[in-house]
């Protein structure tokens, strides 16, 4: 098995990723997050929110809906312009998109490198969907990109708070999109979570590029802070005919995947596109001059982050398993084990240590089997900490702490454990 193969069977076997609407024979192209993925997903989206909104004195939240009036489809060019060109096997009569030209070698091998292609035609990704009950219903499509709905309150953020441009709006949210090709595991879904900042400039050619330049080196340093390895992330600037219809500039961050370099964010420079589409403007309040906004983008994909860094931290070892998520992103930050699961004095106690962590970290419980397994269960879900009381808790009120990547032991007092964890949280 490959090591895709790897990552997807533990990521079922653990709880992180299910196919979706398994029992039903599942569904291309949409997958279920578990117990272990929705935290996963849950962390990595906190800490942009955190990155992004928290730390930052201009950049504001938003939550918009999914579904929109169609025309702000229409202006927004995606009912024309977001295409993926498509072709067919004339043999087997399977799709793929014509501008993936190793898919296409790929299936041509299979057939003895006799493949024949139809001529490329233009397949619209955006999903429809019919609202109302009577006839006709209502025609409408399920987002497929975010970012819209930003564009679209640009006049009610700058009317309801005190942002002055420069300035940013950030959403994270569900967008669908009618993939041709489904795959690579949750690479390529027709469902899936973007995490985007729309950053609003005055019109200038050289700031235009000065903040360009910013945020991409901003995004590029917020993956390596998050533990993902540095030599397995590029940037590819895109060729004229791969921009999307709204990008003058677009330069993707890329991850060395099991298949290949793969983007998982993009920065794009979309310049007036949206605002002028939409007809808004913006009035500088000190000079009133009245201009329409340029915009730098940076779009990441949710899932396609959750999934490079699973891949990133996933490490086989000789005896074990470890997946070597940083501490921030862990699903479970500390597991407790009381070392015998018969003597009531050590379970009260653990159960005690238990009750405590639980309330500021994300804590498990394992009484099962010997502790050289528990230790090994917790390594391959990325436990990054495992505390164990035993017989010398009853006495000194002292634990063992054992560290998830060096397997080495400290011996910490119960009192100083939240203290503990807090700190290396920290570091
Ligand atoms: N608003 C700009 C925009 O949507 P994009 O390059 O089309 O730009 C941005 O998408 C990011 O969204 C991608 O880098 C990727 O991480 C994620 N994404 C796009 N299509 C996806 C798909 N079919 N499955 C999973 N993630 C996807």
């Amino acid at each position: 098995m490959g090591m895709m193969d790897d990552i997807t069977a533990l990521a079922k076997r653990r709880g992180f990723i299910y196919p979706g609407s398994e029992i039903y024979g599942g569904i291309t192209g949409f997958w279920d997050y578990g117990p272990l993925g929705v935290e996963l997903k849950n962390n990595i989206k906190r800490q942009w929110w955190q990155a992004m909104v928290y730390e930052r004195e201009d950049v504001v939240g938003l939550d918009a809906a999914i579904v929109m009036n169609p025309a702000v489809w229409e202006a927004s060019g995606h009912v024309s312009g977001f295409t993926d060109p498509l072709v067919e096997c004339k043999t087997c009569h399977k799709r793929f998109r014509a501008d993936k030209p190793e898919q296409l070698e790929q299936h041509t091998a299979a057939h003895d490198g006799k493949s024949e292609w139809t001529n490329a035609k233009k397949f619209n990704l955006l999903t429809e969907v019919l609202l109302g009950i009577t006839e006709p219903k209502e025609l409408t499509y399920l987002r497929g990109e975010i970012t819209q709905g930003v564009f679209v309150n640009f006049k009610n953020v700058v009317d309801s708070t005190r942002v002055k441009i420069p300035f940013g709006i950030a959403q994270i949210g569900k967008a669908f999109r009618n993939e041709i090709t489904p795959g690579n595991f949750t690479f390529r879904s027709r469902e899936f979570e973007q995490m985007e900042l729309e950053y609003f400039i005055k019109p200038d050619e050289k700031e235009g590029q000065k903040i360009f330049k910013y945020w991409k080196e901003d995004r590029m340093k917020w993956y390596v802070s998050l533990g993902m390895t540095k030599t397995k992330l590029r940037f590819r600037e895109h060729e004229p005919d791969e921009r999307a219809h709204y990008a003058q500039k677009a330069e993707d961050i890329e991850y060395e995947a099991p298949f290949g370099w793969s983007e998982f964010e993009g920065i794009h420079h979309r310049g007036d596109w949206d605002l002028s589409r939409h007809k808004l403007t913006y009035t500088d309040s000190q000079s009133n001059e009245v201009y329409t906004p340029w915009v730098i983008e940076t779009s990441g994909g949710v899932d396609r982050a959750t999934l490079f860094f699973l891949v990133d931290a996933y490490v086989q070892e000789e005896k074990r398993i470890v997946l070597k998520l940083h501490p921030k992103l862990a699903p479970v930050k500390v597991a407790v084990f009381p070392l015998v699961a018969n003597k009531d004095t050590i379970i009260g106690k653990a159960k005690e240590v238990y009750a405590v962590l639980k309330k500021k970290f994300v804590t498990a419980w394992d009484d099962r089997g010997n502790i050289g397994k528990r230790y090994l269960s917790q390594d391959e879900v990325g436990t990054p900490w495992c505390v164990t009381i035993d017989y010398d808790t009853l006495e000194s009120d002292t634990v063992t702490v054992r560290d998830r990547d060096t397997t080495k032991q400290d011996r910490v007092n119960v009192s100083k454990l939240v203290e503990y964890f807090s700190s290396k949280l920290e570091e």
